[in-house]
């Protein structure tokens, strides 16, 4: 098991979940972040933090968010890591209650 960021935390950001990881699983893409499943210890602390309701432990992942397993597998081997929490994407608030954004993710990645 694994927990997995999700479509909410495109182009915002906020790192929240990061501040609060006990060990290091997060990476950094340009408009989103993903956990690496190999460094996840599924101890859930994250997912509160998350003012974008982004992660979910990946037995929750709503059906829409299920390909979200593979793409933080592989982002994780391909963005740097991350460890301490940084201001959000300037227009992180109003991207927040963005449904459908998932396709600027994949422009960037
Ligand atoms: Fe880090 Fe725990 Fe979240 Fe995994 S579930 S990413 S170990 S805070
Ligand atoms: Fe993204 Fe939420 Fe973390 S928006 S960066 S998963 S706090």
């Amino acid at each position: 098991m694994t927990f997995v960021v999700t479509e909410a935390c495109v182009r915002c950001k906020y790192t929240d979940c990061v501040s609060v990881c006990p060990v290091e699983c997060f990476h950094e893409g340009p408009e989103f972040l993903v956990i690496d499943p190999a460094a996840c210890i599924d101890c859930g602390v994250c997912v509160p933090e998350c003012p974008a309701e982004a992660i979910f432990a990946e037995e929750d992942l709503p059906a829409d968010q299920v390909e979200f397993v593979a793409i933080n597998a592989r982002l994780a081997n391909e963005w740097p890591l991350i460890t301490a929490a940084r201001d959000p994407l300037p227009d992180a608030d109003e991207w927040a209650n963005v449904k459908d954004k998932k396709h600027y993710l994949f422009e960037s990645a």
